[in-house]
């Protein structure tokens, strides 16, 4: 029997972004060994893609904002299928979160009298967006870092999990290897909690990053727990198009909460063309009352731009199916506009949105101060995830727990832009405390050795094959399908065909061949992402075809409309006894009056 290192500790924490890292912090503060194992180094996660703010009704910018607007705007932009307990506890805890951040070190842009800055973003009906320029995540993940570092968690850079650790029913552990010299690990733990981030890397055009392959998702899904609203992923109206090295990258919402707009080809703000009903009532008549509202103006309503993301996104792709695109493939995205109404408009562009002045400048030559971004839709979230119970984050299995992207309910169809940064923050916290709570209830479970061979064998066992098939082909084939038959637009007969094809690319991985060793070999690496990958790329497709309707990140133009039975179910997906994939409609649970009743007075 092989002999691996062994490391032990109460937590595990799988997954070092910001929800990764704040429910590390809990934990460590609860007086228990925490371990915190990521993926990349320390400090580099999705979460920095979330420049523009964290969503938090401190009503520091406008006073008529509070947990009942939150809750209602995040409810109304997830299109009623979120977990409305997940909504509710996420917009009363936002703002303590953000402000205990402020005194680990954040440092917030600042109102004139000294409070934390809050700037307007698509769907929230206040300015919400507590933010530090256009670099708000990457200021988290410093705060994080810092005050985590100083807790005595034990972090372990660029090993890669690739099987949870059972015990009976209970998860006891994760099995992992070293990126650099391929070694495998062992971690035993009496809680683990995953905060894997996102599936972006599935599809073709993303701001994921690298690591955003569905780990987490595919860890529990093989561990037996449930996924859930695996159908909507969110695609980012705004990420680079032009030069193609960088498309997908993100350009943030935040550019349009500073008064940017949308123009097609013609120099039309196309966006006024289409208002949906249910924002008709928040959504400005005019320019002139877009722009008053991104100054502030409190009797104006938002400019279309503003609308959530999902309808924002199809508004573009329209115009370019329609030819009214840029000679790029995408639409024109305008912040130097403004200088006819700011005398200092190119110093106040560089001032509130640094990173895009100098990703436009250095990336693709362009000021941003002077010229139109050319912009398109770009993977950017998955709403859905592991099903955890909204107070605990504890998944369907004992000893495994869920937060920040790879978890889901707060969500529903679409997300809020921001609202990823205080999820994190709000649900990382909680991970934390209730996976101490399980831990302390418990010792440490049994390792079963035959279950560690069984996932080292299947590891290993592409350096023994004489296949043909290489895994960066199959990747790329499958980004290729999903971007082409399950993405912004979606109907039945592509989706029966991407089925087809993620069955076949899943028969074309059982024939990767690898060649080298185990010392740090990217083919490998990407073999074994491809599990996932293709995992979560055949629970998406599933999902999406069960949901005959349009809601939130699901457009389907073979049922454009929303369905109210829809509007009262979830999917589930879980794993059969026989290993495929099982989908379930399951109602969405009763609201309680008194939120019933938040939601029909915010209309
Ligand atoms: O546009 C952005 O800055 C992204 C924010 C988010 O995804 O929450």
């Amino acid at each position: 029997m092989a002999e691996y290192q062994t490391y032990e500790h109460d937590v595990l924490v799988i997954g070092a972004g910001g929800a990764g890292l704040r429910a590390a912090i809990e934990a460590s503060a609860a007086g228990v060994s925490v371990g915190l194992v990521c993926k990349s180094l320390l400090g580099k996660a999705h979460t920095v893609m979330a420049e523009g703010g964290v969503a938090a009704a401190m009503a520091n910018v406008d006073d008529r904002d509070n947990w009942r607007v939150h809750f209602s705007d995040t409810m109304r932009g997830g299109q009623y299928v979120n977990n409305w307990r997940m909504a509710e506890l996420h917009a009363k805890e936002a703002p303590d979160r953000v402000r205990e951040l402020e005194a680990w070190g954040a440092v917030f842009d600042r109102t004139k009298d000294g409070r934390i800055l809050q700037r307007n973003f698509g769907g929230h009906k206040y300015p919400r967006l507590a933010h530090v320029g256009d670099r708000t995540g990457l200021e988290m993940i410093r705060t994080l870092q810092d005050h985590g570092i100083h807790q005595g968690i034990e972090v372990y850079m660029e090993v890669t999990v690739i099987g949870l650790l059972k015990d009976g029913e209970r998860v006891t552990g994760a099995f992992a290897y070293e990126r650099e010299h391929g070694r495998f690990r062992i971690f035993k733990a009496k809680a683990v909690i995953l905060a894997t981030g996102g599936i972006g890397r599935a599809y073709k055009i993303t701001s994921n990053s690298w690591e955003g392959t569905g780990d987490g998702h595919a860890l529990a899904y093989d561990a037996g727990a449930e996924l859930i609203d695996m159908e909507f992923i969110q695609f980012h109206p705004t990420g680079m198009v032009y030069p193609p090295s960088v498309r997908g990258i993100l350009v943030t919402e935040g550019v349009r909460g500073e008064g940017g707009i949308l123009k097609n080809s013609e120099g039309r703000r196309f966006m006024f063309d289409d208002i949906p009903d249910n924002y008709k009532d928040q959504t400005a008549d005019s320019p002139e009352e877009g722009w008053r509202y991104t100054q502030g103006d409190k009797n104006a309503r938002r400019p279309p731009e503003l609308l959530t993301r999902d309808h924002v996104a199809r508004c573009i792709v329209r115009e370019v199916k329609a030819g009214r695109g840029t000679p790029n493939g995408g639409v024109y995205l305008d912040i130097a506009w403004i200088k006819e109404k700011i005398s200092n408009a190119p110093e106040h562009i560089k001032k509130k949105l640094p990173s895009m002045y100098h990703q436009f400048k250095q990336l693709a030559d362009l000021d941003i101060t002077e010229q139109p971004m050319e912009v398109g839709p770009t993977t950017h979230y998955i709403m859905g995830g592991i099903r955890v119970d909204a107070e605990t984050q504890a998944s369907t299995v004992p000893g495994l727990f869920a937060a920040g992207e790879c978890a889901a309910g707060i969500n529903g169809a679409n997300r809020l832009g921001g609202n990823s940064l205080s999820d994190l923050l709000v649900f990382g916290k909680r991970a934390g405390e209730y996976a101490v709570e399980f831990a302390k209830e418990q010792t440490q479970g049994e390792i079963n050795q035959s279950q560690i061979e069984e996932i080292k064998r299947r590891a290993l066992e592409a350096f023994e094959r004489t296949g043909s098939e290489n895994p960066f082909h199959i990747q790329h084939d499958l980004q290729a399908m999903m971007q082409d038959l399950v993405g912004i637009v979606r109907n039945e007969d592509e989706m029966q065909r991407a089925l087809v094809g993620i069955k076949e690319l899943q028969e074309r991985r059982k024939k990767i061949s690898l060649t080298g060793n185990i010392d740090f070999n990217p083919s490998w690496h990407t073999a074994l992402d491809l599990h996932n990958l293709l995992t979560v790329s055949e629970a998406i497709t599933r999902a999406a075809i069960e949901r005959k309707e349009s809601r939130g990140g699901q457009y389907r133009e073979d049922y454009s409309a929303k369905n109210a039975e829809f509007g009262k179910v979830n999917f589930t997906i879980k794993k059969e006894a026989g290993g495929n994939m099982q989908i379930e409609r399951v109602p969405i649970p009763e609201m309680p009056a008194e939120l019933k009743q938040i939601i029909e007075e915010m209309g």
